[in-house]
């Protein structure tokens, strides 16, 4: 995992503050940092590795379950049940064997591409045909930090800019290419939860060197100053954010589809976003059992 800026020079932000130590000190009560060590795996997503690499969720990142979920999603983030709830039943669709080997994830399983959540076109990894769409990756990662060069703040217009053109570099440049309805809606809700939890739920402005933390360091930035948001992150406020983001970007929307709560929620347990009905019977399968259907009336 690079954690270094390979293209030194090539954009004029400053340098990344980073914290030294990485325990716990005597003069402050932050979980104690480190990154995975023997027999501890990761996953493509920033906020769940720098989760276990504090112990917030498990260190070894195995054997994440819905309610292991929903309390280190509120403990690390102030991230809510709802959303908890449906992201870990996508997440548990990951595993090759869902339903017999006990509704749980490994995070080395959230690799699988196309695999509800895992897509092309991400902020900080590679697309799954150069075969590593999970290790952190600086190249990448600068051409989204491009947009915000002379920033202190992400905010939702220039997010929503470096998230569209991500998807249109990879678009023009990947021969293998995916992007369905259901990973238009994840990509504008990961987006949203980096502004969210870095930041502010409601506003969508997050420090810079926050966000720069969490994927670049993938550790939470006590140490800068930060604190989980005291608004927490659900469901409602990530759709009310996408929908903001895609008026930004000015992208336009699968046919049908009404970006928000529902069509989040939708997008996460198998159903199609546009029409309701069921896409995914695996995941529909996982999701009934999980408790993650919800209400989807008026989707
Ligand atoms: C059980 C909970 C979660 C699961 C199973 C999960 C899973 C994933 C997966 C598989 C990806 C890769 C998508 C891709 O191909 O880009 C991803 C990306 C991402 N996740 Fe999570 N995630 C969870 C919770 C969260 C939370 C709470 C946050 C809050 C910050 C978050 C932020 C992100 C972001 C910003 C990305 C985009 C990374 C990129 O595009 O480079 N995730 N997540």
């Amino acid at each position: 995992m690079g954690n270094t800026r390979r293209e030194a020079g090539l954009l004029p932000l400053k340098p990344l503050v980073k914290a030294v130590s990485t325990s716990t000190s005597t003069s402050n009560n932050y979980p104690a940092w480190h990154p995975p060590q023997n027999g501890e795996v990761r996953s493509p997503c920033p906020a769940l590795n720098t989760l276990a690499n504090h112990g917030i969720c498990p260190r070894s990142g195995k054997g994440y379950t819905i309610p292991v979920v929903i309390d280190c999603l509120k403990r690390g983030l102030n991230v809510g049940a709802d959303f908890a709830t449906v992201i870990g039943t996508a997440g548990i669709a990951s595993n090759p064997n869902p339903l017999t080997s006990g509704l749980y994830f490994d995070l080395d399983m959230l690799d699988r591409h196309d695999f509800v959540i895992e897509h092309d076109g991400s902020l900080s990894r590679a697309d799954a045909s150069t075969g590593n769409n999970y290790s952190f990756n600086q190249t990448i990662w600068d051409t989204v930090l491009a947009y915000y060069s002379g920033m202190d703040n992400a905010t939702i217009p220039v997010a929503s800019k470096a998230r569209f053109n991500r998807i249109s570099t990879e678009a023009a440049r990947d021969p293998n290419f995916s992007y369905s309805p259901v990973q238009f809606i994840l990509s504008y809700g990961e987006t949203a939860l980096y502004l969210s939890t870095m930041g502010d739920p409601i506003t969508g402005v997050a420090p810079l060197e926050y966000v720069r933390s969490l994927f670049e360091e993938e550790r939470l930035p006590y140490e800068l100053g930060w604190q989980p948001p005291k608004t927490e992150t659900t469901l409602a406020t990530l759709g009310a954010m996408a929908l903001e983001l895609n008026a930004a970007s000015g992208e336009q929307v699968p046919e049908g589809v009404i970006l928000g709560e529902k069509s989040l929620r939708a997008a996460l347990i198998g159903l199609n976003a546009a029409t309701g009905e069921i896409e995914n019977n695996a995941v529909y399968a996982i999701a009934k059992l999980t408790g993650a259907l919800g209400s989807l009336i008026g989707l």
